[in-house]
């Protein structure tokens, strides 16, 4: 029984049959090929791990940057290398583009590898210098059946590596057959070898091609679209038939270790059972990244933001230390200044000069201020500043015009001013350097450690103050009140001359204080009895305290002192007794052991009651006094009192003159004139 219909389907069924045999055959024709193009790898299916990624634009990067990375990527599946299990590697060629880039022009880490192994798992290979391929224990192993072509890209002496820029045949491991640094044969007429920089961050093409008949293996390099170099960049020799097992896997190793560095795979080609591999399509290769975005080192990661920060701290040191530095030298400083400006020093200078104002150059520490020692250093010139505070803005200008009209006084008995400094809230005035210091050390000072001064001495200052004092009374170009004559304003230079200092300076205090205030400028004892009346300075309120400093320069004693029984005695007072008991003798020093001329020390007293007058019109003048001294004119005689000076004052005061006027015969004393007879009157001439 023949059916028709039945023959006719054996015939589709044979038909079908025949397609699907077919189509198994193309099958088994496309594994037997083994050969693959790979012209980037979009879509190429390949097997990845590690860090090995392929990017959207078709480009196997194998490692991104991070560090300590390892990362791999093979054809998906084995190639077949022995036609049969037990027979000879076949020849084979296979080429590829690759691209480096490292974040720094001249380190890599390490490199890529070309594969050809039995399996793709490589997780128990290590990264760094390992490649990914091997590890310690294995490295060099027979049973690893590895062939491999690196591109190294650092010397590692492990493995005799010959520089950090080669390439090398590899055999089950990281010493290398044979290696050669990178670079390329140029053919022609004059064939010459140009080197390569594999970490140059261009793309480079490699081939790689085994001649199963010859065991040769031929390895070349070239820039990107230089055409396979006819000369090998080197050929080795070994036969692969005991390396690369029956099937293996064909792929890229690569590794970073503590550089940042990327490895890339543009583009690969394979072909079995020759030696020459197929081409790939140049122009569809990806490109490499054009920069790699800066990824810092784990060692710069923890190093910078700690040198940054120092580097910050440092410069806000730096800032806060010139801030500082600024503020600790800023003056004030006004345009009406412009004129003195000679006169005026810069107080980074003095504070230089004075180390600081530091307290071991200290002089001594008076009613206005402290008073530094220093060096002005570019003249060497010894200098005393003395700093006043004074807040009150009202009045500094004067003081100013002052202070620099009296740094014009010139006089071998003055202290000369030589300038002065103004900041906030405080003065500085700059004098000349005293050797000697004042003269109430002297007098007062304890006396084993400076011998008292003589009597030859002290009528020298005492002299030297008189003449110094005249000068400022009458013959500079104006009168100048001193204001606060005593022995601590009196220094002393280094041929212990006198000399009078600070004057001027109680101008200060009366521009500078409340003016409701009825405050007196002076040191009590040489306050002249009028001052608390009329406040008003004069040339003879000067006398009157010069007066108490000859008494005081001749006793050795201050002008208000204790006597033995514990009682306040005014020095003038005391001086005054001896007077009337004709006994002035025994109110000169002790401390001169009697050695002194007994006629000018009872001068210089007499002189010195007569200056401390309470009146003042009982008081002469300066120019008599320098009469009086050098005996020119001879001291009249002081009047006969009862009462004591102090007394006399404190009637005075309380509006006792007609009384006092009465009692002591001054018929015609009167605020305004001078004494033309009677006891009293000292200067018939005046
Ligand atoms: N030009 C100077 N050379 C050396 N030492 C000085 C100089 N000027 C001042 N001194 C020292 O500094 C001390 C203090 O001086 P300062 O004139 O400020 O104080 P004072 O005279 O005791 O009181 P006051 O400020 O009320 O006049 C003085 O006793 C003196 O030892
Ligand atoms: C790189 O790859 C590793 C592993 O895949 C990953 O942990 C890391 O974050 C990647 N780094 C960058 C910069 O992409
Ligand atoms: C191939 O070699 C293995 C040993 O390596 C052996 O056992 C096997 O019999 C051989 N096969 C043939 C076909 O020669
Ligand atoms: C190539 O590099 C090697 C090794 O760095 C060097 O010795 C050689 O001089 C270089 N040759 C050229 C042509 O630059
Ligand atoms: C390579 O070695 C195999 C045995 O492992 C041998 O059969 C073959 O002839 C060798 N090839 C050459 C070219 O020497």
């Amino acid at each position: 029984q023949h059916n028709p219909l039945m023959s006719r389907m054996k015939l589709i069924c044979f038909l079908l049959l025949g397609a699907v045999g077919l189509g198994a055959l193309d099958l088994v024709a496309s594994l037997v090929d083994d050969q693959f193009v790979y012209s980037g790898f979009a879509g190429a299916g390949l097997t990845l791990d590690g860090s090995a990624t392929v990017t959207p634009s078709g480009l196997l990067e194998l490692t991104n940057g991070s560090l300590q990375l390892k990362g791999h990527a093979f054809h998906p599946t084995p190639l077949r290398f022995r036609e049969l299990p037990n027979g000879t590697v076949r020849s084979f060629a296979a080429s590829f583009v690759f691209g480096i880039l490292s974040a720094y022009p001249d380190m890599s880490a390490h490199g890529i590898v070309f594969v050809v192994a039995p399996t793709t798992d490589f997780s128990t290979a290590l990264a760094s210098q390992y490649l990914g391929l091997v590890n310690v224990q294995n490295n060099g192993h027979e049973s690893n059946r590895i062939f491999a072509v690196e591109l190294d890209t650092l010397q590692q002496d492990e493995f005799r590596d010959i520089n950090d820029n080669h390439v090398g045949v590899d055999i089950n491991g990281l010493v290398s057959l044979q290696s050669s640094n990178a670079g390329y044969y140029v053919g022609g007429d004059k064939e010459r070898f140009e080197n390569l920089t594999l970490i140059s961050h261009e793309a480079m093409q490699v081939w790689i091609d085994y001649d199963a008949g010859t065991n040769r293996i031929n390895v070349a390099l070239a820039p990107l679209g230089v055409a396979k170099p006819a000369r090998p960049l080197m050929s080795a020799t070994y036969n692969l038939s005991s390396v690369i097992t029956s099937t293996a896997y064909v792929g890229f190793s690569s590794a970073t270790g503590s550089f940042d560095s990327r490895h890339y795979v543009l583009g690969c080609s394979f072909r079995m059972g020759s030696t020459t591999a197929p081409a790939m399509d140049i122009a569809k290769l990806p490109t490499l990244p054009r920069e790699i975005p800066k990824v810092r080192s784990k060692v710069l990661q923890i190093v910078l933001p700690i040198t940054s920060a120092a580097v910050v701290l440092a410069l806000g040191t730096v800032v806060v230390l010139l801030l500082r530095r600024r503020r600790r030298y800023t003056e004030l400083r006004e345009d009406w200044e412009v004129e003195f400006g000679p006169h005026r020093f810069p107080f980074k200078d003095l504070h230089h000069a004075t180390q600081g104002f530091n307290s071991k150059n200290l002089l001594g520490v008076g009613g206005f201020g402290r008073v530094y020692r220093g060096v002005l250093p570019d003249c060497n010139m010894e200098i005393a500043v003395k700093r006043v505070s004074h807040d009150s803005r009202q009045g500094v200008k004067e003081f100013i015009a002052e202070v620099v009209s009296l740094g014009r006084l010139q006089h071998c008995n003055l202290v000369r001013l030589l300038g002065y400094c103004r900041r906030k809230g405080e003065l500085l005035l700059v004098y000349e350097h005293m050797p000697n210091g004042s003269l109430d050390k002297h007098l007062y000072g304890h006396q084993d450690d400076k011998p008292t001064l003589n009597w030859a001495q002290r009528f020298q200052i005492i002299k030297g103050i008189a003449s110094g004092l005249l000068y400022l009374h009458e013959e500079w170009e104006r009168v100048v009140v001193h204001r606060d004559i005593k022995a601590s304003n009196v220094l002393l230079d280094d041929k212990m001359n006198g000399r009078l200092g600070d004057f001027g300076l109680a101008r200060l205090y009366d521009h500078g204080t409340d003016p409701q205030s009825t405050h007196v400028v002076g040191t009590i004892g040489y306050i002249a009895p009028e001052l608390g009346r009329t406040s008003k300075a004069s040339p003879l309120t000067d006398v009157f305290a010069f007066g108490t400093f000859l008494l005081e320069v001749t006793c050795g004693r201050r002008p208000i002192f204790q006597d033995p029984r514990g009682n306040q005695v005014m020095l003038v007072d005391w001086v005054l007794e001896h007077w009337r008991r004709e006994s002035l003798a025994d109110a000169v020093d002790t401390k001169l052991r009697g050695d002194y001329n007994i006629d000018e020390a009872c001068l210089v007293l007499q002189l010195g009651l007569s200056c401390s007058h309470p009146f003042v019109n009982a008081r002469p003048n300066m120019r008599q006094v320098m009469q009086y001294l050098s005996n020119e004119v001879p001291l009249p005689q002081l009047m006969s009192t009862k009462m004591s000076f102090h007394t006399l004052a404190m009637m005075q005061n309380e509006g006792f003159d007609s009384y006092i006027q009465s009692s002591y015969s001054f018929s015609k004393m009167s605020e305004n004139s001078h004494f033309d007879e009677g006891p009293l009157d000292l200067h018939p001439t005046a």
